[in-house]
């Protein structure tokens, strides 16, 4: 995806770019565009998660001043996220994470490997048998 991006920007023309998506993709996208001036707008409501300002979990450092991706965004300034930061915390919890799914496929008879969202079917048929 960035390969094409490269190209374009590349080529000229661009005004703006508008990354949707993952973490490391909306980075890749920003650390592109960087050097061509690119304005590139990002969007963070993937980070969100009770979208009310209270939880706390879309905590971002823009431009070195702390927002929240649900009251301040969640579009910003793709070149004045500290992306790093983010993605530090987005992995603060990566090991637990993967424990406990770990545990929880390991309970619902999940086969290794498993998406998670396959494995969620699996237990809701699972259930609404019994
Ligand atoms: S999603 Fe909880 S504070 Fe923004």
């Amino acid at each position: 995806m960035t390969e094409a991006l490269k190209d374009l920007c590349e080529a000229g023309g661009i005004d703006e770019v508008f990354a949707v998506g993952p973490v490391p993709m909306m980075r890749a996208c920003s650390e592109l565009t960087r050097p061509y001036g690119i304005k590139t707008t990002v969007s963070l409501n993937s980070i969100m998660i009770d979208g009310t300002g209270m939880c706390g979990g879309c905590r971002v450092s823009i431009d070195g001043k702390s927002q929240y991706a649900c009251c301040d965004g969640p579009e910003f300034d793709g070149h004045k996220v500290d992306f790093r930061q983010l993605a530090d915390r987005l992995n603060t919890y990566r090991e637990f994470e993967q424990a406990t799914l770990e545990r929880w496929q390991a309970s619902h008879s999940a086969p290794p490997g498993m998406a998670l969202a396959d494995a969620g079917r699996l237990a809701s048929a699972e259930s609404e048998a019994h």
